[in-house]
């Protein structure tokens, strides 16, 4: 089978597509033929070993799993003879698992167990492939915050897979959603449901006097001491993106003051959530934001847009 494989810590140039043996699903897996999969943060932070802790878990010298891909949506095509859940022709969309990856490849076998759930009918796996990481994660990060009705909550990165994916849920949940982003995202930002939006280019957040239940803090560009400045006295935040010099500026701000609760740590979805996202996409209540849709021939560009920070939602692969 055909897959872009990472054999080396570097630039997106170290990506190559190769043949590579098909996967064996063994007697609890399947085997899924990708038709989908998306570009995002944990592949490109994978490939170039950023943050430095990423040999310690993915090999000190070169990658042990040579094969990225944290997302797909696709169909079974085999199961293994002991696998019950899913049968030959059902089409899933969800995790490979941040540790199994695999996801840049025609085809991966995968527990049956996985985050994943079956894709809403009428969805095209390519819109499929851009829910799992951005819904996956903003999920996760919110239900952890406890968001309900009628609290206001700032998401910072809005036009983030995760931040595009935040704003819609929290709208959803019946938050009132401040984002900042922008100028050329404001629009698209507003059309998710945002309820006010703040352009960083034009104003000064901090100048704003709103104060939040909770702050969401998405693509690790703004300083701990302004979460807090922004957050209520007993408030929330979330550092969806903080790498380890970010935590030690936290830890020796303090909080100055405030009793506010802060959530961050690695975003883990279940199949449940999956199943939950596709309810909610069948009912139209989310949709994907798509920056980009590229062949798998094209991954090195795929890469270098995930990489520099300025996508606007996802950038998916299709197989072909
Ligand atoms: N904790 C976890 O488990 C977990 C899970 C997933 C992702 N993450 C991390 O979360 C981060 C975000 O991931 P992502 O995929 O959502 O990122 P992304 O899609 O690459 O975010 C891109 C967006 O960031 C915005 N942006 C860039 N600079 C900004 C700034 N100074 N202020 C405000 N917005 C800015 C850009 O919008 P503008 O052009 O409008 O500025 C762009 O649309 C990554 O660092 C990733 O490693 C963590």
């Amino acid at each position: 089978m055909k897959a872009a494989l990472a054999t080396a810590y570097g630039s997106p140039d170290v990506i190559r597509i190769a043949q590579v043996p098909m996967p064996t699903p063994k007697p609890t897996e399947i085997l899924v033929r990708i038709h989908a999969s998306a570009e995002n943060a944990a592949d490109w932070r994978l490939r170039s070993a950023n943050p430095w802790f990423v040999r310690l878990v993915f090999g000190p010298f070169k990658p042990r799993r040579p094969i990225l891909g944290v997302v797909f949506a696709g169909e079974v095509v085999r199961t293994g003879v002991a696998a019950t859940k899913y049968k030959k022709g059902d089409k899933l969309f969800g995790w490979t698992s941040l540790m199994k990856l695999g996801g840049h490849a025609e085809y991966v076998a995968l527990p049956e167990t996985g985050a994943f759930a079956p894709i809403p009918a009428a969805m095209s796996y390519t819109d499929a492939a851009a829910i799992p990481f951005g819904f996956g994660t903003a999920l996760h990060f919110l239900r952890k915050a406890k968001v309900t009705k009628g609290q206001r909550v700032l998401i910072y990165g809005a036009s983030g897979a995760v931040g595009s994916a935040a704003i819609q849920l929290a709208g959803h949940l019946g938050a009132e959603v401040t984002g900042v982003c922008s100028t050329h995202n404001v629009e698209l930002v507003r059309s998710m449901g945002a309820t006010h939006v703040v352009d960083y280019t034009k104003e000064d957040l901090l100048a704003h006097r709103d104060r939040y239940d909770l702050v969401f803090e998405t693509v690790g560009k703004l300083p701990f001491k302004d979460c807090l400045k922004l957050v209520k006295q007993q408030g929330t935040i979330i550092t969806g993106s903080e790498m380890p010099a970010q935590m030690l500026a936290r830890l020796f701000t303090g909080k100055g003051g405030k009793q506010a609760k802060v959530i961050g740590g690695t975003a883990l979805s279940t199949p449940a959530d999956m199943q939950y996202l596709a309810q909610l996409c069948a009912a139209q209540a989310i949709r994907p934001v798509i920056d980009q849709v590229l062949p798998l021939e094209r991954i090195v560009e795929a890469h270098a847009r995930a990489e520099s920070g300025r996508k606007v939602g996802n950038v998916v692969v299709e197989m072909g």
